[in-house]
């Protein structure tokens, strides 16, 4: 594993906590994240890996089964270049680069290489999410039609995550790509994509709120709210709310993953929450299972020898929307798909 920062430690403890899967390298240019990173894994019982700051070295001297990119976004067509010399299968963090001329370069690498190369794109994987999709895939309220997916809330993100002040590029491609995502998995491609930005937080150089509207191909219309910013009590973080209105009814995911299906014939109640890793921590459960999920379907492709889901190529899709929403929020118009 390359990249020992705030989010590793989830990465680790699934890896660590995987049956078939041990950790034997990590790769940090900070060494007090490295020796910390390695202290966590002995304090759960595993073998201390063997430490590196230069990916290549690590690569020529273990040879690993595959290498998992944590770093953020910058260093990623740098690593997964290195993982596309040594052949190595990579799985890589989102976001996959800085814009989509980086993702394009690393999707045609990892493709001349003939590696397999997936994107830790999580929300898919989280439980709740993956029942939601199989509920609506039932039928249970029908032809989806019109939907909103929201994720604003007031998490203080900045304080796990002090580098997002930073960047010009904040809330659309560090959150709402998640959303997007999801948008992707639950109504199909998107056509058509339209875009408003704010920056609500002092001090701040990206925008921290976006309100999209998406046209999918299937007919959806769908809203994508994301937010940094918002003041709410109780604080849905880090759970998605979903509304959809079907040709046959409407399904609700609100706070708390409870999910209420109204039909005709009467409302039903239930409740989708994550199932906890025994080793995570009541807040982040339901991140830290998608985490988990995520790594395993990794695994279980990588064994049978088939694309994952969220593979690089996949993930250029996603991407695509996050490069059309900020066109459409620069110019305040609708962006053609087929046109970014
Ligand atoms: N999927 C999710 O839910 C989720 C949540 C949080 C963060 N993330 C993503 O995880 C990634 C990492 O985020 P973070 O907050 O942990 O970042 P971080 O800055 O806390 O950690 C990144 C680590 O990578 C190391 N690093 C950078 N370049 C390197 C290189 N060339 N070689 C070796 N080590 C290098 C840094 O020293 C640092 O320790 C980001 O892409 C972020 O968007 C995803």
């Amino acid at each position: 594993m390359v990249g020992c920062g705030f989010f590793a430690r989830n990465h680790l403890l699934a890896w660590h906590h995987m049956d078939g899967v041990e950790l034997v390298a990590l790769c940090d240019l900070d060494a007090g994240r490295l020796q910390a990173a390695a202290d966590l894994i002995e304090q759960a019982g595993g073998t201390r890996p063997r430490l590196f700051a230069d990916l290549d070295q690590m690569l020529r001297e273990v040879r690993p089964d595959f290498v998992d990119v944590v770093t953020t976004m910058e260093s990623h067509e740098a690593l997964v270049g290195i993982c596309a010399r040594h052949k190595v299968p990579t799985i890589c963090q989102k976001p996959f680069a800085p814009d989509i001329a980086a993702v394009r370069r690393i999707v045609d690498v990892a493709g001349s290489a003939g590696i397999p190369l997936m994107v830790h794109e999580n929300f898919r994987f989280q439980g709740p999410m993956m029942q939601l999709k199989q509920v609506l895939d039932g039928g249970a309220v029908g032809r989806p039609v019109a939907a909103r997916l929201s994720w604003r809330c007031g998490f203080e993100v900045f304080k796990g995550q002090p580098y997002l002040a930073k960047v010009d590029r904040l809330v659309l491609l560090d959150l709402v790509i998640h959303v997007f995502d999801l948008a992707r998995f639950l109504f199909g491609e998107v056509d058509r994509l339209l875009a408003r930005t704010q920056k609500v937080r002092p001090g701040i150089a990206g925008e921290d709120g976006a309100v999209c509207l998406l046209e999918h191909g299937s007919g959806v219309i769908s809203e994508v709210l994301g937010s940094y910013h918002t003041k709410i009590d109780p604080d849905p973080f880090p759970e998605t709310l979903v509304r959809i209105d079907g040709t046959d009814g409407f399904l609700e995911v609100g706070h708390g993953f409870e999910m209420t299906i109204t039909r005709h014939d009467g409302t039903e109640q239930r409740s989708i929450a994550p199932v906890a890793p025994d080793w995570g921590d009541p807040v982040w459960a339901m991140v830290q299972e998608s985490v988990l999920n995520t790594q395993a379907h990794f695994i279980d492709c990588l064994r049978e020898g088939r694309e994952p889901a969220t593979s690089a190529r996949d993930n250029e899709r996603t991407f695509a929307l996050v490069e059309a929403a900020y066109r459409s929020a620069a110019q305040g118009r609708w962006v053609d798909l087929a046109t970014v």
